[in-house]
Formats: structure tokens, sequence, C-alpha cells
């Protein structure tokens, strides 16, 4: 993996002026004219926090070769609009993103209801290049532009109660035709992670990729992005953000709980109940690209294995 360490905002920072055009383009789509924060604070300096010691995003260099962008953004998965891959490129449009409010509430001393804009210009965007691997064994590269998601929850500050964090997306079944039509999945869509997942400095939220912002059929206006977990986990389009103390519900494994952990860690050696899950098909392949021989943790073992310490991964799956 490789991650841009330059920063978004500052032109001083950012030497090639494509990237800085680029970037421009991203801040001026996702906030229009930033404004200063309300309500969100920094954390106090020399806090610590039982993260703290979990390995920094920028340590990070594994040469990877990126998916073609119009693969990413016409092969997408998007139930609230459609079960095909290709029709979300069309149907998401109708998804107005601005203004857009996230609601950030339970275990944390500032709950509060925030502007996107407020949000965003509190945090350095980094382009940050992650393999990212789907469920149904298909995989591909992208390179995402975004922050930690630690670096916005650091912000609200989660009290010790905080175990873990639910993630949900927007419910509008005017705009979401198959919340109204399609009982398979409950709705709203929603994901969690365990708080030490969800610190985690590869854990991101999203608002572009490819060096622009992002389209509204991969997640805009903000989306999740765990890239040691299978895909379904990397939540799009989310509104709310809530730190619990007991385990989040979410959507996959309340419909299939056999098939779809709440953990979802890449595992070759954990098959799906109807499909191996040790190689993957890698997008943007001819039809004699060989399969990819999936990795444990999407290939993230080195920086994620700690998390998860003695725990049986094929039971907690
Ligand atoms: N988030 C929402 N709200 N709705 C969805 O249908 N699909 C998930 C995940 N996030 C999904 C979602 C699945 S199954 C995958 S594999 C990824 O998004 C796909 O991301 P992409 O469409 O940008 O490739």
């Amino acid at each position: 993996m490789i991650i841009k360490t330059q920063k978004a905002i500052l032109s001083s920072e950012i030497t090639d002026p494509l990237i800085f055009k680029q970037r421009r383009q991203i801040i001026k789509a996702l906030a229009g004219s930033l404004l200063v924060g309300k309500g969100i604070t920094s954390v106090r300096a020399g806090e610590k926090a039982p993260w703290d010691h979990l390995p920094k995003a920028d340590v990070l260099t594994k040469a990877l070769s990126v998916t073609s962008a119009e693969l990413v953004k016409n092969h997408t998965n998007y139930y609230e609009f459609t079960f095909n891959k290709a029709d979300a490129t069309t149907l998401a449009q109708s998804l107005p993103t601005d203004p857009w409010s996230i609601e950030i509430s339970g275990e944390v001393e500032k709950p509060g209801v925030y502007h996107l804009e407020d949000i965003l210009s509190q945090q350095s965007l980094q382009e940050y290049i992650y393999r990212f691997r789907c469920v149904e064994a298909w995989s591909m590269v992208v390179p995402w532009i975004g922050f930690p998601l630690a670096s916005l929850l650091k912000t609200v500050k989660p009290l010790s109660g905080a175990k873990f964090v639910q993630f949900t997306t927007l419910y509008d079944p005017k705009i979401m035709p198959k919340q109204r039509d399609n009982a398979m999945l409950e709705w709203p869509y929603v994901e969690g992670l365990r708080m030490d997942e969800a610190m985690h400095p590869l854990t991101l939220l999203a608002v572009g990729m490819y060096g622009d912002s992002l389209p509204k059929q991969n997640g805009a206006p903000l989306r999740l992005v765990v890239p040691w977990k299978y895909g379904f986990k990397s939540i799009k389009a989310i509104v709310k953000i809530e730190l619990l103390n007991k385990p989040a519900l979410t959507t996959w494994n309340k419909m299939a709980p056999s098939e779809y952990g709440f953990y979802a860690n890449v595992n070759p050696d954990v098959p799906h109940p109807r499909w191996s899950q040790n190689s993957e098909r890698q997008l943007g392949g001819s039809f004699f690209t060989p399969r990819r021989q999936t990795e444990l943790f999407n290939g993230y073992a080195d920086q994620v294995a700690s998390l998860y310490g003695d725990m049986d991964l094929r039971r907690f799956f």
C-alpha cells in the first residue's frame, strides 16, 4: 500500500500542480466554502488512549497496481438502488449529497449533528491506495481520498463505555427504491466495528477516489473503508455514527449470520458456506489472468493481526 502524505488543503505542501488542481476540485465539490468547524474541538495534547500504540498508516509502503477508474466506477454494489453492478452508476445519481450532515451520538462527550463541510474543515485529506476484497471473491485496488475515522472520533471524545461503533446509511425509500421494494435486507443499511478496529489508522472515512470527489455510486459523500475486511463492511452514504457499549447489529450479519460474520475479516482459510475464499478474481484482468491468492487480512496482517490476538478466527469470522 502506498500512502501519499500531501495534505489536501495546504497548497504549499503540494508540489505537483495537477495534484493540487485535483485536490482543489475535491474540496470544492465536497465542501463548498470551507467553514470553521462548529462544535468539534481538537484532542487535548498529551492525551493517551488505548489505541495510541497502533501503527501509523504512513509507515506502510507496498507497491500496488491500481485498478482502472472506469471499472471501479461502473462495477458497484449499492443495494438501495439495484442488485445489478452496472446500474447503480446511473441510478445513484438521484441521491442528493449536498448539503449533508452526520449525527454522532452515544458514548461520546460531544454528541451532535455535524455538517460534512465542518467535519472536513478539521481534517487533512490524503490519498490511500488500498486493496479492496469483496466477499463475492472479486478484488480491486483503489486510490481513496479521505482521513482516518479515528481522527474524527477523537474530536468528539469517546467515553470509556464506547466499545463498538455503528454506522447507518441514509434511509429514504423515495430516493433509494430498493429500501421500499426489497425486503431481503433490513433497511437502512447498518455496519459496525469494534472500537479498536474503528480507531486503527488504516480505517478510513473516504470522500474521494482517483483524485476526485467520490462518485455517488461509490458511496458519496462519505463512506467507510476498512481494507482488511470484506467490502460489505465499507458502508456508503453514512448519516449516523453511534458509539455503543454493546455490539453493533449489522445488516448482513442479521440477514444471514452463518454466512456473513460480524468481523468479516478477509481470510482464505474460512470459506463462505457456498464458495471458497482462498482466491479472488481481480477486476481488470483478462479471461487468462490467473486468480490472485487471497491473503489473510487482505495482505494487512502485519498491521492488524494484533487486534485479534488469540481469537479463534474460524469462530469469530
Ligand atoms: N453500503 C450501502 N449503503 N449499500 C450497499 O449496498 N454494498 C457493500 C459496501 N457498502 C453497500 C454498501 C458491498 S457488498 C460492497 S462489496 C462495497 O460497498 C462495494 O463498494 P463499491 O461499490 O464502491 O465497489
